[in-house]
């Protein structure tokens, strides 16, 4: 088994060669910027790892895992934008630290030049790299706005909520994953079954991402703690809440969506949370996903031991605190 900082290691060091124009400088430093911060680069680990696991030396799956990369990082300039966000991985948001236009132009390109990193690939795997690349980034738009769209909305459903999430994220790791099997000419049905992967994964994730937004360490998760609840986004945690307030009509959960001040609307909602037991739903929830995702998994037609890194990257990915 690769460890999965061999994979890290390679691409840090292959992203940090990637190289943006000096001018015009109000376009190319918020990436500069935004790319040199990091992140946890889950998206191209996923293709490299993957790529290798169908026995494809990860160096030529190096420009399908960039453009996945740069795409998920365009992804986050423009939601930060539509998330009032202020903090991104420790430091402050482009939108903020520039301004909304620039950070819009910004993110514009940064979706250009991950198109120009997936043309790289070689040719008789474009079309279907596009194929899907096209897809997803469709998909991730819909859940991106049926998020925005949920803020105001007061029937969202728990299903409507799954729908939502996996578009707005799980179809980036399963397609993340699907390149790896593209580009090593993987057979059809591991190409799916590693898609159903990153589905369930990606679904997994954001549960978890939801509820880091409220229960994360603000020393460690480098985005504004809270920020989805001062939204009124309809995270997994909310929604079991607004469900639950309807057979407990004396927690007021509805109400708390109306609180004007951050702060006491932060830990109003904390507090209704901890004594409806929603953080335990999600929990529950969240690995009911892991294990379909590993279930897919499970049933990709290569050795036990060639799927071990992937393994492990999904135990890493839930023990995070970032
Ligand atoms: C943030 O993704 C967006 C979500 C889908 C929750 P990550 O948590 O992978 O962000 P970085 O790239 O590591 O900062
Ligand atoms: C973001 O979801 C998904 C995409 C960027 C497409 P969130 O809005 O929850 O992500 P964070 O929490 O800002 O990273
Ligand atoms: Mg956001
Ligand atoms: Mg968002
Ligand atoms: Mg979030």
């Amino acid at each position: 088994m690769q460890s999965i900082s061999l994979y890290t290691v390679y691409f840090e060091n292959e992203i940090g060669n990637y190289s943006f124009p000096n001018s015009p400088e109000n376009l190319y430093e918020p990436l500069k910027y935004f790319i040199e911060i990091g992140g946890k680069r889950i998206r191209p680990l996923l293709t490299l790892i993957a790529s290798e696991m169908f026995g494809l030396p990860k160096e030529n799956a190096l420009q399908a895992s960039l453009a996945i990369e740069l795409f998920h990082n365009f992804s986050l300039i423009h939601d930060d934008i539509m998330d009032k966000a202020p903090l991104r991985r420790g430091k402050q948001t482009v939108h903020l630290k520039w301004n909304d236009d620039i950070a819009i132009l910004s993110g514009d390109v940064l979706l250009i030049k991950a198109y120009q990193a997936l043309a790289k690939q070689d040719a008789r795997h474009i079309p279907a790299l596009l194929d899907l690349f096209n897809r997803t980034a469709v998909e991730v738009c819909e859940g991106q706005q049926m998020d925005m769209d949920f803020e105001t909305c007061d029937q969202v459903t728990i299903e409507a909520y799954i729908e939502m999430i996996r578009l707005k994220t799980s179809v980036l790791l399963g397609c993340a994953l699907a390149f790896g099997a593209i580009v090593s000419d993987a057979p059809k049905k591991d190409r799916e079954l590693i898609y159903a992967f990153g589905q369930n994964l990606g679904i997994a994730f954001q549960i978890q991402d939801d509820i880091l937004d409220l229960y994360g360490d603000p020393e460690k998760f480098g985005k504004q703690i809270g920020g989805d609840i001062i939204a009124n986004k309809k995270t997994l945690l909310l929604l079991k809440a607004l469900e639950l307030a309807q057979i407990n009509p004396e927690s007021k959960v509805e109400e708390m969506l109306l609180i004007q001040d951050n702060k006491v609307k932060i830990d109003t909602a904390k507090s209704m949370f901890d004594s409806l037991g929603v953080l335990s739903f999600a929990r529950e929830q969240m690995s009911i996903y892991q294990d379909k995702a590993l279930s897919a998994l499970n049933d990709i037609s290569v050795s036990t031991e060639n799927k071990k890194t992937l393994i492990a990257l999904s135990e890493y990915l839930f023990l995070r605190e970032v």
